[in-house]
């Protein structure tokens, strides 16, 4: 019994990898925004594809288009720093971004692009289907939560939609241009750290208070 459900659960790795190999593989040729005309590199997602939590970006920046890779510049390197120090393992991580093309200039996604790459980002989160996801930032908080998402407002709050557990934040590029922000995403990182470890078994539930009687 053991023996099948692990092939089972193999099995269903591979069919995931396939599937997101193959879209990976697509959208290197995509033209369903003006994007695919300046970027130099699609930027697809990196990182575990039975995740339990994903992190959601805007769009690759020079970096991440130079090098095809999501979050590798100094957004990246502090997003590193980030998942270090809420002790959050990287073999349990994926993460992307809304748009998979760089905007030039780095400009913000404008909203055809956005909506030209909408289908891609389901499709990751479908097949990934993390717990727990961390909208990196207003637009992925906007396209994720909802459209009228304001992110001084929002973070730090959960979001339940389905089976999702959604924890909206500063993005780390607005961390790295205001220091005030890393209290407040440091305080939104240690909740994501307690869920995770609640979902993982490491936390005890919580026994007190005990739940009303009906
Ligand atoms: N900023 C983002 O939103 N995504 C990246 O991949 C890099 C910087």
């Amino acid at each position: 019994m053991r023996a099948e459900i692990y092939n089972k659960k193999k099995k269903k790795k591979v069919v995931m990898k396939m599937v997101l190999a193959e879209l990976e593989q697509k959208l290197q040729h995509c033209d369903s925004c003006p994007l695919g005309t300046t970027r130099k590199h699609m930027v697809f997602g990196k990182g575990s594809l039975s995740a339990t939590i994903m992190f959601i970006g805007e769009g690759p920046g020079a970096d991440e288009d130079a090098q095809g890779i999501p979050f590798v510049g100094r957004a990246g390197q502090l997003l590193d720093k980030i998942v270090a120090a809420a002790e959050l393992p990287w073999d349990d991580i994926y993460v992307c971004n809304v748009v998979k093309c760089r905007p030039p200039g780095n400009r913000l996604p404008l909203p055809n692009e956005v909506e030209a790459c909408k289908p891609f980002l389901r499709e990751q989160v479908r097949v990934i289907h993390p717990k727990i996801i961390v909208c990196l930032g207003a637009l992925a908080t906007q396209v994720l939560v909802s459209p009228n998402a304001r992110i001084t407002r929002d973070r730090g709050q959960w979001v339940t939609k389905g089976s999702f557990r959604i924890m909206p934040t500063f993005h780390p590029a607005a961390l790295l241009r205001d220091e005030s922000k890393k209290r407040p995403v440091w305080e939104d990182m240690q909740q994501v750290r307690d869920e995770y470890r609640r979902i993982k078994g490491l936390l005890p539930k919580q026994t007190w208070p005990p739940p009303e009687e009906e």
